[in-house]
């Protein structure tokens, strides 16, 4: 399948932010689509996803819209963004529409669309759904950094950093990589937990990797307030 079927729903991973970074594949499907939806965190901001693939599309032939998906830390807060999101799309679906949901990194990583994908299928239970795969910002992290995740028998944790304290730090004692998501909020909080556990000169802190604005610091207490940004990982490798 190579979600261009009428009536599809296609989630493409768009990868980490380089247009150059999108699989053969994503390419294939994206300009297959009659209308491509991608998620945006707030109304006044744009979608990172949009401009990523943007340079794919025929604008005469091609609809782009922009879906609203507010951070919200109560899941419960959410469920009626992602209800109407899941009604857009359903109703797409049923009007016969190639519709491609684009998605950064990969899809099944910590992805928005997992919650879309839950409430179309609450509401359209046939609904056909094909998924994409795309790099994670994870693997464009590590290669940005010269940092290899994991080698022979060493074990890989990936978590957002927002755990609290007692599980983030059981989760750096255990693994040999630990690759820590969502960071920016909570960056002094880890900061300050991996140097008591004597981790600060094994993390390294990518930000907006792929993008024109990627920055690497190798040394956490280089990170000014200004430099933090929500498209960023801690990668700690022992
Ligand atoms: C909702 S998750 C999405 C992860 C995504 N599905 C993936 O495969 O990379 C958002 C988190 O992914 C990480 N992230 C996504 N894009 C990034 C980028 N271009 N540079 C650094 N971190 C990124 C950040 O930790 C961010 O807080």
């Amino acid at each position: 399948m190579d979600g261009t079927r009428a009536g599809s729903l296609v989630a493409v991973g768009v990868g980490p932010g380089d247009p150059e970074l999108l699989t053969l594949k994503a390419v294939k499907a994206l300009q297959g689509a009659d209308v491509i939806l991608a998620p945006k965190a707030s109304r006044e901001g744009g979608s990172v996803a949009a401009g990523i693939v943007a340079p794919h599309l025929d604008p005469e032939r091609q609809e782009l819209r922009e879906q609203l998906y507010p951070m919200r830390k109560d899941p419960a807060e959410l469920e009626q963004f992602w209800r109407d999101a899941a009604q857009e799309v359903a109703e797409l679906l049923a009007g016969g529409r190639r519709v491609a949901f684009v998605t950064l990194g990969d899809p099944y990583l910590y992805s928005t669309f997992l919650y879309l994908r839950r409430f179309l299928l609450e509401q359209m239970p046939k609904a056909r759904v094909e998924v994409i795969s795309g790099l994670s910002s994870i693997q464009a992290a590590a290669a940005a950094a010269d940092l290899p995740l994991a080698l022979a028998d060493e074990r890989v944790a990936i978590l957002p950093a927002t755990f609290e304290d007692g599980r983030l730090r059981q989760t750096l004692e255990q693994f040999d990589t630990v690759v820590l998501m969502k960071v920016a909020r909570v960056f002094g909080r880890v900061k300050e937990l991996l140097r008591e556990l004597d981790l600060l000169q094994s993390a390294v802190y990518v930000r907006q990797v792929g993008l024109p604005q990627e920055a690497i610091w190798h040394n956490l207490d280089a990170v000014d307030e200004d430099d933090l940004h929500y498209l960023s990982l801690i990668i700690v490798k022992k």
